[in-house]
């Protein structure tokens, strides 16, 4: 099947094939070809150039996109989104005086979500969890990675893990699998977090790698939660199975888990609220994605990663929602733009380039997503007549797309 986008005001991040991300200056340009044609076979993007040079085409389908622009769907590379009930009495304990702290000790916080995980079937956490995945494929995202670590024990860890599965079979939408199972210490196990690290090595690791379940493995390196020995500990026994690592480093405290990342040769190093010069220097010369999650700095209240730092020291950015019930109760990766504009400093340009290119990178689907190239899927968002790219993040809370293609097929209601 073949569909042609013609009249388009202006296609948004062409790329050269073999192009994995862009870092420092280069984040502010984000190529462009005005008064442009794209064109569609089966799920691939199979040509694009200038109007005037449209060959003749035959297409079984065209799309006008007079005064719209095309995008490239955004890769989300850092998500929770299979999980159980919400957790909106919190943000109301929130509201009236508690912390998100004080919550996690009364055992709120994950282990809330955990315990609501473990009395729910698999069934019904698809269910719950399609809701999600469906909604987000709306708002533009065409390749989302999703963690485990609501369930934190074995059944219940699995269980997340094969929901997951299940909807990468369902979903035309691109999703990746991370095994958290260290994202908090069960009670059962006092506050021993090197013991239920002990637990999650020698009881679930294999059986995820067993049924492969995961690509990624992940923990929340965090004062109160994993140490840099429990998560030095979980990356090198993950790595025999194969697990590349993407984690949790810096949301509160800045304990030496990004130096753990980069030495483990982390995929991602995600959060990053809480940076030092130390950790911005050990991203340097390295292979490991620095990702922003500025919809959690916005509902929690606490800093956002000092992205122009990190950009003006020549690192790369990728942003992303960090959907969950707890601190990001939103996947919208829209809204991430505009946040990183208005809250971050990022220009428009380095925005869209860190949820589309980098954040492809961040999650390992980089040669098959996050550009408008020849050869990649044809994930697409069209978005409704607007000025110019800038409109997207200055109208912040409007919606301004219009059509989104995953693998070529128009999924929009
Ligand atoms: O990325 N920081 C750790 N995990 C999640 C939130 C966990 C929760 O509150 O449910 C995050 O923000
Ligand atoms: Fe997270």
């Amino acid at each position: 099947m073949t569909t042609l986008i013609i009249n388009i005001k202006e296609l948004v991040q062409i790329r050269e094939a073999g192009i994995n991300k862009v870092s420092g200056k280069d984040m502010k340009v984000l190529p462009r070809l005005k008064n442009a044609f794209l064109l569609i076979e089966n799920d691939l993007i199979a040509d694009y150039g200038m109007m005037k040079n449209l060959p003749k085409i035959n297409a079984d389908n065209t799309i006008d996109a007079t005064e719209k622009l095309v995008l490239p769907t955004w890769c989300d590379s850092h998500t929770h989104i299979v999980f159980a009930g919400n957790r909106e009495q919190e943000f109301v304990a929130r509201i009236n005086g508690a912390s998100y702290e004080e919550i996690a000790n009364n055992g709120g916080g994950i282990l809330n979500s955990a315990k609501k995980l473990q009395e729910t079937s698999e069934d019904d956490l698809y269910q719950q969890s399609a809701k999600r995945l469906e909604e987000v494929m709306q708002l533009g995202t065409g390749a989302v990675e999703i963690k485990s670590g609501y369930g934190l024990t074995l059944d219940a860890e699995l269980k997340m893990l094969r929901v997951i599965k299940k909807l990468n079979k369902n979903y035309p939408i691109e999703i990746k699998s991370t095994f958290l199972g260290a994202h908090a210490i069960p009670t059962e196990f006092n506050k021993n977090s090197s013991g239920y690290v002990d637990f999650v090595i020698e009881t679930i690791l294999p059986k995820v790698a067993e049924e492969k379940l995961a690509e990624f493995i992940d923990v929340f390196c965090e004062t109160g939660y994993f140490t840099v020995d429990d998560t030095n500990k979980l990356l090198t026994a993950a790595k025999e199975y194969g697990l590349i690592p993407k984690i949790h480093v810096n949301q509160f405290t800045a304990i030496g888990g990004v130096q753990a990342g980069v030495e483990h040769n982390a995929l991602s190093v995600d959060h990053l609220e809480v940076m030092r010069n130390e950790d911005i220097e050990v991203l340097k010369n390295s292979n490991t994605m620095p990702v922003a999650l500025p919809l959690c700095s916005h509902f929690l209240s606490i800093p956002y990663t000092p992205a122009r730092k990190l950009i003006d020291k020549g690192l790369p950015l990728a942003l992303a929602t960090d959907f969950n019930p707890g601190s990001t109760p939103s996947g919208n990766m829209n809204q991430v733009v505009s946040e990183a504009c208005i809250k971050m400093n990022m220009t428009p340009e380095e925005a869209i380039n860190a949820a589309t290119i980098n954040g492809a990178y961040a999650m390992n689907v980089q040669k098959t997503h996050g550009s408008i190239t020849i050869g990649k899927k044809a994930n697409l968002i069209i978005t409704k007549e607007v000025p110019s790219i800038g409109f997207l993040p200055y109208a912040f809370g409007s919606n301004n797309i219009d059509i989104v293609l995953i693998n070529g097929i128009v999924v929009t209601l």
